[in-house]
């Protein structure tokens, strides 16, 4: 079978992003990435995204208010975080305690879908150390509660603004293998909260949303600039793949990795970053172009989100091992606005297969 990944199936129709993988471009409800990632909050892009998918429309303001309520809401079940749930990998536990949560096509779900891995995920990280859950602040913005909750005071305003942009940057990103698997249960009207696990069930696999993790064990494999080159040539020879680099469908650059490179200048222009490890990744980054270019001629290969997704939660002092789980957080309102979409304009989605087993035995 030629196409066995569906490169060439259209699968859906959506009004909500189209990814240009020839010009590298992405557009997101007819507003081109670099345009929204300059300007608008988390807030901001779920507005737009979840325009017209639920049944009351909301601004802005009100989005912010009800989300900070939905957070308070939702970390009433931080306490069922047993020891067995704790022992999980975080974006494992953050779904485990997702999955608690009551099924619904309304906009109570779709905000308590919304508020629940930004809760989750900082309140297990903090458990997994040993230390207290830090309760939401309601009247924050949802990047700058993510971070309070994830350290325990304040975030800097490049830091929110850091966030904000990562967010924003991977809302949502045509009908990659998440955004189907949520498409394909909401067709089975199973509900927001089952499109959502199913999501992120198929988020955290290491071709998918699981990358920015393995990309800073290569970085800190590589140790130095000097010894870009040789490390990244010793992997290739090994038939291993380079984290961060090669796309489905981008046969350019992935607008969303300069998109974030250039979210990272605040924080590198206030000191507040590891400065090394900037200037290290900028070093494989080059190495790693040159010598996927020599290596496969016949394939583009260019950096994508992940390379940077990595320094950018990195800077924002994510540990390694969240870093899916921070991709959930926001690809989360995506996956509900193509979940709505299916619902409300979709059938039920059932491709079929081609029988290549044994047939029966003639008597
Ligand atoms: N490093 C080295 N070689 C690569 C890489 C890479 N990162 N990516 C693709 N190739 C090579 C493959 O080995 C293959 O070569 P071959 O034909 O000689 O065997 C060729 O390029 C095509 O590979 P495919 O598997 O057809 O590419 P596909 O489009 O299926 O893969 C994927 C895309 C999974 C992202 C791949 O590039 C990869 O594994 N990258 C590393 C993991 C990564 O960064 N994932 C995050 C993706 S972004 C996201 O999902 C949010």
């Amino acid at each position: 079978m030629k196409n066995n990944g569906l490169e060439d199936v259209i699968a859906a129709e959506t009004r909500l992003s189209d990814v240009d993988g020839e010009a590298g471009r992405l557009v997101i409800r007819g507003v081109s990435l670099d345009l929204l990632v300059s300007h608008a909050t988390f807030e901001d892009v779920a507005v737009l995204l979840l325009d017209g998918m639920l049944e009351q429309p909301l601004s802005a303001t009100d989005l912010k208010t009800r989300l900070g309520e939905a957070r308070a809401e939702v970390f009433s079940h931080v306490v069922s975080a047993d020891e067995a749930l704790l022992n999980l990998p975080p974006v494992d536990a953050m779904r485990a305690l997702i999955a608690r949560l009551p099924d619904g096509e309304d906009l109570e779900t779709a905000l308590r879908l919304l508020a629940a891995p930004a809760v989750f995920l900082p309140a297990v990280l903090r458990l997994q150390k040993g230390e207290t859950p830090v309760a939401p602040k309601p009247s924050l913005s949802q990047s700058a509660d993510i971070l309070a909750m994830l350290s325990g005071s304040l975030p800097t305003r490049e830091q929110v603004a850091a966030l904000d942009a990562y967010l924003v940057t991977i809302s949502d990103h045509g009908l990659n293998a998440s955004t189907f698997a949520s498409r394909v249960v909401a067709s089975t009207k199973a509900g927001l909260t089952s499109s959502v696990l199913a999501a992120i069930s198929a988020l955290k696999g290491p071709l998918h949303g699981g990358a920015p993790g393995p990309v800073l064990d290569m970085l800190d494999a590589v140790g130095t600039q000097e010894n870009a080159k040789a490390w990244l040539a010793d992997a290739l020879d090994r038939g291993e793949r380079l984290m961060g680099f090669g796309h489905r469908i981008y046969r350019v650059r992935d607008p969303r990795a300069d998109a974030l490179k250039h979210a990272l200048e605040p924080l590198v222009a206030t000191g507040q970053v590891d400065l090394d490890r900037i200037r290290l990744a900028e070093a494989v980054e080059q190495a790693a172009l040159a010598i996927l270019r020599e290596r496969k001629p016949d394939r583009p290969l260019d950096v994508n989100v992940e390379f940077y997704t990595a320094l950018l939660l990195d800077a924002l002092k994510f540990p390694r091992e969240a870093f899916t789980g921070v991709f959930a957080i926001g690809r989360t309102v995506g996956w509900i606005a193509h979940a709505r979409e299916q619902a409300l304009e979709g059938r039920l989605i059932r491709p079929r297969s081609v029988y290549v087993g044994p047939l029966p035995q003639a008597a």
